[in-house]
């Protein structure tokens, strides 16, 4: 008999070693290893040598074109972040904390494509049938196209897939699913990837479309494997704060679309609804809640812009060294903005705690941001209230100069359509189109931006 052999796996990027290692010398984790079973004489992957089969090599200029084909949701937030659309035959994956509501777009996506005559198969592996019609019933999902499969092992769940070869399978979630052709646990870094190397085959020799679940570590990676990232097509995140009701779809690769497109939706009682104009949500208490250091920003989210609000806090220090604490914007980022205020035009907040929020608990990593915090800061140092009418925009450089943003036009727009009546731009920005109805302050440097935006210091 064949001498069984095991190796040790790193959980978190899939590393193999012969020996048991402390600390993997790929992604440096620490205590990650575990050791896994290989059944030796392993059958050579013959849907593999299949796969390659059907696509010998062609020169480029035979290959003909047709456009992939596009299932629309019916749910224009996920069709955007997905590029337009599930494209037939493509491995999707959806990743996110436990309890942020993957289960529930992804049976609501089901009920829609069933709606339009598409043939679903949802494979639950963490719950059982009841719980899914449970919770179909709560997000009135009723049709004759949906079947559930509660099953945990993936070649039954092949064979039912070549049986019914359904339009759209989700697998919900890879982390519960095993193969017997390995003998790790479920969720093992060899599981996982075995299990979305089968997917993959199937996805691409049947032109069928699997979405997969995959759940967040602690750390916030993927659980498991950076690997599973780099096999699909496209990597999904969905993000936001399970103790508020908005949540974002934040596509992060994607083989057949833009990246960055972000989709919002809000959870209510009956699962979630699109959020047509984000903008209108993070806003809604701006106006009734107006004091010194609070200002509007513009950002953008991909190619979307969002109008967000951002308070600053600051106050003399009970501290020997002050606080800088900031939510929602890198702690460094606002030290740089720290510094540039000391150095250029003499701020000193040495002896003051600082604290910065974006409202809505939306992260905004971008330096666009910058002058709409620096003058947040400023205002709550004089208490003057800013302009209700006015939202910022512009990176500030080292030197105090204000820095060019990208779409610009888009950002302006969505500032008006919000009934803002000014805005502050870097100067530096050529605008190709003609504003009109919205006050345009072009400034080149911080001071500048201080006088015209909040007045002079008195
Ligand atoms: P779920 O889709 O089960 O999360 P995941 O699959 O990502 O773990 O959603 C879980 C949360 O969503 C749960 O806390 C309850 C809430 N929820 C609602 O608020 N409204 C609803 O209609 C549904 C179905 C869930
Ligand atoms: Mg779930």
């Amino acid at each position: 008999m064949a001498k069984v052999k095991s190796k040790y796996v790193c959980q978190s990027c899939g590393y193999e070693t012969a020996r048991y290692l402390g600390k993997c010398p790929e992604c440096g984790s620490w205590g990650s290893f575990v050791e896994e079973v290989n059944i030796p004489n392993q059958k050579p992957n013959t849907s593999a040598l299949e796969l390659a089969d059907t696509y010998p090599p062609m020169r480029l200029n035979e290959i003909e074109m047709n456009s992939e084909i596009r299932m629309s949701t019916n749910i224009s937030e996920f069709d955007r972040v997905l590029g337009g659309g599930i494209v037939q035959g493509s491995l999707v994956l959806i990743a996110g904390d436990p309890g942020i509501g993957k289960s529930t777009i992804l049976l609501q996506t089901s009920g829609e494509l069933c709606k339009s005559n598409k043939k679903v198969l949802y494979v639950s592996a963490e719950e059982s049938a009841g719980q899914i019609k449970l919770r179909a019933e709560r997000l009135q999902v009723k049709s004759d196209n949906l079947y559930i499969y509660p099953q945990t092992n993936l070649e039954l769940i092949k064979k039912h897939i070549e049986d019914m070869m359904p339009d759209l399978v989700i697998i919900d979630s890879i982390q519960a699913i095993y193969t017997s052709q390995i003998q790790s646990s479920a969720g093992s870094v060899s599981q996982i990837r075995e299990c979305c190397n089968s997917l993959m085959q199937i996805a691409k020799t049947k032109n069928i479309s699997i979405i997969v679940i995959g759940h967040v570590t602690k750390e916030g990676n993927i659980a498991g494997p950076k690997v599973l990232e780099h096999m699909v097509d496209t990597v999904i995140q969905f993000e936001g704060d399970k103790y508020k009701t908005y949540r974002i779809l934040r596509s992060i690769k994607n083989r057949f679309g833009n990246t960055s497109e972000v989709g919002i939706f809000e959870m209510g009682v009956n699962g979630l609804t699109e959020v047509i104009n984000p903008s209108e949500l993070f806003m809604k208490e701006y106006n009734q809640t107006q004091t010194p250091g609070s200002t509007i920003i513009v950002t953008s989210e991909g190619t979307r812009p969002l109008l967000v609000e951002i308070q600053a806090l600051v106050g003399t220090t009970p501290y020997p060294a002050p606080r800088r604490v900031a939510n929602g914007v890198d702690t460094g980022r606002l030290l740089q903005i720290l510094a540039v205020l000391e150095k250029r035009i003499g701020l000193n907040l040495s002896k003051q705690d600082v604290y910065v929020n974006v409202i809505g608990g939306i992260d905004v990593n971008e330096p666009a941001a910058d002058l709409g915090i620096a003058l947040a800061i400023v205002t709550c140092v004089r208490d003057v209230v800013f302009d209700s009418h006015t939202a910022i925009i512009g990176e500030i450089g080292l030197s105090g100069e204000i820095r060019a943003v990208n779409h610009i036009e888009k950002r302006i727009n969505e500032a008006q359509k919000l009934g803002f009546k000014r805005i502050i731009i870097p100067a530096s920005n050529e605008l190709q189109e003609d504003f009109k109805g919205i006050e345009i302050l072009k400034v080149k440097r911080i001071l500048e931006a201080i006088t015209r935006g909040v007045g002079n210091d008195n």
